[in-house]
């Protein structure tokens, strides 16, 4: 993986899936430790983790379990939707305590922000988007972690965006929610954010020796193409003892095929931000104002304008042949 020369402008990427214990918050974990020290090079990006989940995993495994506790709710990502805090949004950063990572906790207050109806919060949408716009300068790459949730706290990430990734593994339940993740994508979209895409589905705890991860994995490459990233993020016990080293494999264990997976995940998902960017679709450039549907479902409109993540990802897909 190429390191860039110069740190920023950032590109802002957020997982999207209803399905809870998917290995979104250990693939962004891991994600940001790749980003931050790839394979084969000493410089890495920088990499700012948003921790938008009120069980706030990512910020207990890089501060501690007794963080959630300590810090003050308005000293978390919570103050940026907050209508009490007036500091500046770099005021909440803290170092994750790795290398390149900087971190914006997450909290259990977080939850009363959960509402099941995310048009209908008024400002409160643009809150994050505002809030990351000045940071974009500082990182080469803004994550954030969602809750297993499709409401409020997936929906201000959305808003944010450039990208939108879905860590799903390769079984009936959590296969059946790509078409809400599809639906709430392309709702973000018409509502608040028309630059986002959907860069595609990784597939997590994936173990193609399982039928059934097999023949999941295989329709679903066959059914949606591109959409399915090539990399997958294996089940692998690396995994789950990174998170108690609280590092991630590519600062841990950076030669071992968990770490080797990561890395092509990494890889794959900054090649696409890349070609997105060549499109002007990544980083708020080609901003289309596409035409309001009422009900925010994928139109037959929809799937044919240039600018919407299902033909994004057509682009790709022809692009990557
Ligand atoms: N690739 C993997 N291999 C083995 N175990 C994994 C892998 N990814 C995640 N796990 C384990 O699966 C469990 C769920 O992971 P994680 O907390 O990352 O999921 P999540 O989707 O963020 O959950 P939630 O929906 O609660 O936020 C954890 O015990 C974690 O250690
Ligand atoms: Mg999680």
């Amino acid at each position: 993986m190429p390191p860039p020369s110069t740190h920023g402008p950032g590109f802002i990427l957020t997982a999207c899936q209803r399905k809870g214990g998917v290995g979104r918050s250990t693939l962004l974990f891991n994600l940001a430790g790749a980003l931050s020290r790839p394979a084969g090079s000493s410089v890495g990006r920088r990499v700012l983790i948003v921790d938008l989940d009120p069980q706030a995993s990512i910020t207990q495994i890089c501060l501690g379990p007794e963080a959630v506790d300590t810090i003050p709710t308005l000293r978390s990502v919570v103050g940026l939707l907050s209508d009490d805090f007036l500091d500046a949004p770099e005021s909440l950063i803290v170092p994750s305590g790795l290398a390149g990572i900087d971190l914006i906790p997450g909290s259990n207050g977080l939850s009363r922000y959960n509402f099941p109806d995310p048009e209908s919060t008024g400002d409160l949408q643009e809150a994050l988007r505002e809030s990351l716009r000045p940071l974009r300068s500082q990182y080469d790459v803004i994550l954030c972690d969602t809750p297993p949730s499709l409401e409020t706290l997936a929906w201000l990430p959305a808003v944010a965006a450039d990208v939108a990734v879905t860590p799903t593994p390769a079984e009936p339940l959590a296969v059946q929610e790509l078409t809400h993740a599809a639906r709430f994508l392309e709702r973000a979209r018409w509502a608040r954010n028309p630059r986002l895409s959907w860069l595609g589905v990784v597939l997590t705890l994936y173990q193609p020796r399982l039928a059934v991860h097999a023949a999941y994995a295989k329709a679903l490459r066959e059914t949606h193409g591109a959409l399915v990233l090539e990399p997958t993020m294996p089940f692998n016990v690396a995994f789950k003892e990174c998170m108690v080293a609280r590092k991630p494999l590519a600062h841990w264990k950076p030669r071992t095929a968990a770490a080797k997976a990561m890395d092509a995940i990494a890889v794959e998902i900054l090649r696409r931000v890349d070609l997105l960017r060549g499109q002007g679709q990544a980083q708020g450039q080609g901003q289309t104002e596409p035409t309001p549907t009422p009900t925010g479902e994928t139109s037959s409109d929809s799937q044919t304008s240039p600018s919407n993540p299902v033909s994004n990802l057509e682009t790709l897909r022809e692009t990557a042949a």
